[in-house]
């Protein structure tokens, strides 16, 4: 058995993306069908689209997504029909060695659907991130689905499926970021300004934005940075530094993602600070730092990927926290589109012209 929803599938390499009929099969042992009533659009899915990620067209798009299970494959007892989830991409294995050392949120083993979705000729599809969301329905792992307070709007919960919940993780599960920390944040888009209200529900004392763009700069402000610094204006180090007594801040986070903004958080973090790395850099760009730096300034340099988030433990905590008040997740939804508007929504999102477009069922 199997049944018939409408998605949207990038075709090829940069080829416009279109709406089609998605094949979706049955759950099968450990897997879950999901009604999905949101879905946010993510540079990943553009990447997806543009061939940078790999080359297993089609694939279909989507994966920061909210919906209701709708039924459950055999052996499946953590999600039922009926419950409200939260899709992510760390379906954790349980047994990988980090796993088993207890640190899952590196867990190197991450479970997706074992069957595929299809067109209707029978063309296999690739999911965005194992997950794919464009679409009315999708077939994931069910350790997939995260369940949540079924309160909280779809569109708001969605976005915890990865480019929010990044940004809140590099600062509150990555940076560690403690109660009276000064916290620089370079790059203030959606996962930039995440991480800022991440590093004020951690309680950061001083939270220094920069970008090149004052648009980006206002709206920081209005998710918590205290201070704000435009760096094609002002040398971003130096600026950081006038604003921390002379000493750099205790973290300070990279959203951009690339080698200059990583150099400019390497020296804007005082001795034996953190610096966190979430911009995603390109397969081809270098760094280059005098390892005599690296050495001497101490500290911890780190990486965070989907913000070292354990789906099961932060998206309850973090849909909770806004639902009475502590974080405004809602913030980060500049519109709600359909499911024909993916392609226009990319344009916007490369003119920087939204935080998060999300696509309503
Ligand atoms: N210095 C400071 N800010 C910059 C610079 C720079 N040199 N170049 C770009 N920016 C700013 C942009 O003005 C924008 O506000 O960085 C921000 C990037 O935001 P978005 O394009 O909205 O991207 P976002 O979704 O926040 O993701 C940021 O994290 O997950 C990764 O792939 C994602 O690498 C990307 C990064
Ligand atoms: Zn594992
Ligand atoms: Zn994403």
């Amino acid at each position: 058995m199997s049944q018939q929803v409408q998605g949207v599938i990038a075709p090829g390499k940069n080829e416009p993306v279109r709406i089609e009929t998605i094949v979706i099969p049955d759950p099968g042992p450990g897997e879950a069908v999901v009604k999905i009533q949101a879905c946010g659009v993510c540079h990943t899915d553009l990447h997806y689209k543009q061939g940078g990620i790999n080359d297993d067209f089609p694939f279909l798009l989507g994966h920061e997504a909210a919906g209701v299970v709708e039924s459950v494959g055999e052996g499946v007892t953590d999600v039922a029909p009926g419950d409200f989830v939260v899709l992510n991409w760390r379906a954790v294995c349980g047994q990988c060695r980090a796993c088993l050392r207890g640190r899952p949120w590196y867990c190197f083993d991450t479970h997706n659907a074992k069957q595929k979705m299809t067109l209707l000729d029978g063309t296999e599809l690739s999911p965005a991130l194992g997950i794919g969301a464009f679409a009315e329905k999708t077939l994931v792992a069910a350790g997939q689905c995260t369940k949540v307070d079924p309160e909280v709007s779809p569109a708001v919960a969605g976005l915890l499926g990865c480019g929010v919940m990044a940004g809140i993780g590099a600062a509150i599960n990555t940076g560690q970021v403690g109660r009276g920390d000064s916290v620089a944040v370079i790059g203030c888009g959606g996962v930039g300004d995440a991480a800022i209200a991440g590093a004020r529900l951690a309680g950061a004392a001083k939270i220094i934005a920069v970008d090149i763009d004052d648009r980006k700069l206002e709206t920081a402000r209005t998710m918590g940075a205290t201070h704000t610094v435009n760096s094609r204006s002002t040398d971003p180090v130096e600026a950081i530094r006038a604003l921390t007594d002379g000493n750099g801040a205790d973290v300070v986070i990279e959203a951009v993602g690339r080698p200059e903004t990583y150099k400019q958080a390497f020296y804007a973090r005082d001795l034996a600070g953190t610096v966190v790395l979430v911009g995603v850099p390109t397969p081809e760009m270098q760094l280059e730092l005098p390892l005599i730096d690296v050495f001497g300034r101490g500290g911890s340099l780190k990486s965070s990927w989907y913000g070292d988030c354990l789906p099961s433990r932060d998206f309850p905590m973090l849909i909770d926290l806004h639902q009475q008040g502590r974080i405004d997740l809602g913030a980060f939804v500049t519109e709600t589109i359909g499911l024909g508007d993916v392609e226009q929504a990319f344009a916007r999102m490369h003119d920087g012209d939204v935080l998060r477009s999300v696509v309503v069922f």
